[in-house]
């Protein structure tokens, strides 16, 4: 599903973010990206969803090798894939129910059924009555969880999820757990960033340290990883 072989990255004018970090993620699986402030999980992620590009080495992502396709190609190969990012990068013109059915759109679905799964997957995070609000004019976790739903509709095989619960209290971080849970169960392969230990321990995936520029399997088994009280 996703091939990283031996993938530095740097920014312009930085240092080394990644160094040679080789990793499969195989299809169907939940991984949890854990590791400190800076340690470089958002920019994995990035790599991840084609939105950056590895300095050296090779991203392969469903197979395809991301540095060698077009455009257009890149573009079919983001359609798979659901982003959940801190900057929500949500329609500001658009409403909620709007928003959702951007990818929709984009994959073609008819107008009537776009409409149905939109307004199920808003039902699902718990914005089913607030479809007609402008992001503007919703609080930061609600647009955090209209993110989850315009990522989460139209069934991508991969979803990448960065910090999704930074602004949500527990209960709603708990929720956002469970459907993240329920799609890597339904077959979907799901990445997700985050510093929240009960909501790491909730989602239950395979974890991945990440830290000065290198990318460790975490042994440990949920659970057995907290910090005590
Ligand atoms: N677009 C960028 N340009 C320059 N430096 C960046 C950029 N994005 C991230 N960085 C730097 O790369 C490092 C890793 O950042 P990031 O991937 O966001 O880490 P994390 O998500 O683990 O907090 C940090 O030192 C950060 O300042
Ligand atoms: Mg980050």
């Amino acid at each position: 599903m996703i091939n990283l072989q031996s993938v530095t990255k740097r920014y312009p004018g930085g240092d080394d973010v990644l160094v040679n970090v080789d990793l499969q993620i195989a299809g169907g699986q939940m991984v949890v990206l854990l590791g400190p402030s800076g340690a470089g999980k958002s920019t994995l992620l990035k790599l991840m969803g084609g939105i950056e590009r590895a300095s050296t080495g090779a991203v392969e992502i469903f197979g395809q090798d991301t540095a060698r396709l077009d455009p257009g190609r890149l573009a079919l190969v983001r359609q798979q894939i659901g982003l959940i990012f801190e900057d929500f990068k949500l329609l500001a013109d658009r409403n909620a129910l709007d928003n959702v059915l951007v990818p929709l759109e984009i994959a073609g679905y008819a107008p009537t059924e776009a409409r149905r799964r939109a307004r199920a997957a808003l039902e699902r995070v718990g914005l089913g009555t607030r479809e007609s609000a402008r992001p503007a004019t919703l609080s930061g976790g609600e647009q955090q969880r209209l993110c989850i739903a315009r990522a989460v509709v139209s069934r991508p095989a991969l979803i990448l999820a960065d910090e999704p619960t930074g602004n949500l209290d527990a209960d709603q971080a708990a929720s956002i757990a469970d459907m993240l849970r329920a799609f890597h169960a339904a077959g979907t392969t799901v990445v997700v960033a985050t510093h929240d230990p009960l909501f790491r321990d909730r989602l239950q995936g395979r974890a991945l340290h990440v830290e000065a520029g290198q990318v460790r399997s975490i042994q440990a088994p949920p659970g057995q990883a907290k910090v005590p009280r």
